[in-house]
């Protein structure tokens, strides 16, 4: 695992921008794998800016989304089709048909789960970018999902649905499902670049770094078995490393 440290939000997202594009430009027809929540936004941002720069062009991308809330249609803005289009697809010149996000709102969620995963195994995700959860699950992998999971449906545990319950009007309304990629799904991308910020992801991270078994109780783990993970981490996440 290669550590990146950084000072702080800014540089993280500057950083991971680079990467990514650097990664994008060495690849005819890359294929990225993205995430929601707050980390990734200044990296968003960052892929905009150079977008519109003219460093990088997203003609030729495909995309895959790790997760999405069951139950909450494309137009709700806190699903993560909404997300995605708000913070990124809206502004890139990214071909709407390359762009795959899980649909929650599937008739069918265990065949949306397998046609999700299928379509991933036919086109490897060259970069995945990944965020640490405070218990440490990585899409909505919580702890106790196997390392062998492929796509699947998940029950959110009740710590992911408060922390994520600041982006509703109450936790009453996060929902209490989403389909994830799996662990395995995961982890069979080329290359991993996970995003840890702030001072309230530093336990998680000195657990991740940190010479602690590789378990299912804490997902993120597994990252240390991935033969090309590169963390950017900031000071403060990287608080508790000695
Ligand atoms: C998001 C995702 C989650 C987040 C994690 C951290 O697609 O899969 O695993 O990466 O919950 O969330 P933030 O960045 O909001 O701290």
């Amino acid at each position: 695992m290669e550590i990146i440290k950084v000072k702080d939000y800014e540089e993280m997202s500057e950083k991971a921008a680079n990467i990514v594009i650097e990664h994008m430009k060495s690849l005819k027809r890359p294929v990225i794998g993205f995430a929601t929540g707050s980390t990734p936004i200044g990296l968003y941002n960052c892929l905009v800016k150079k977008y519109q720069q003219k460093e990088v062009s997203f003609k030729h991308a495909t995309t895959f989304n790790l997760d999405e809330y069951v139950g909450l249609p494309k137009e709700n803005k806190n699903s993560y089709h909404y997300y995605m289009h708000e913070n990124l697809f809206q502004h890139i010149d990214i071909q709407p048909e390359n762009v795959h996000i899980p649909n929650g709102m599937a008739e069918d969620l265990e065949q949306e789960c397998m046609t999700y995963d299928r379509l991933i195994s036919k086109n490897k995700i060259d970069i995945q970018i990944l965020g640490l959860g405070l218990n440490g699950h990585i899409g909505f992998n919580e702890p106790g999902t196997s390392f062998k999971s492929r796509t699947h449906i998940v029950k959110l545990d009740q710590s992911t649905r408060k922390a994520n319950a600041r982006f509703f009007q109450s936790i009453d309304e996060v929902p209490t499902k989403a389909i994830t990629m799996g662990i395995e799904t995961i982890m069979e991308s080329k290359k991993i670049l996970l995003l840890v910020s702030g001072k309230e992801k530093s336990d998680a991270l000195a657990r991740l770094l940190g010479n602690s078994d590789i378990s299912e109780e804490f997902p993120a783990s597994i990252l240390r078995q991935h033969n090309d993970v590169t963390v950017i981490a900031d000071e403060e996440a990287l608080k508790k490393i000695n």
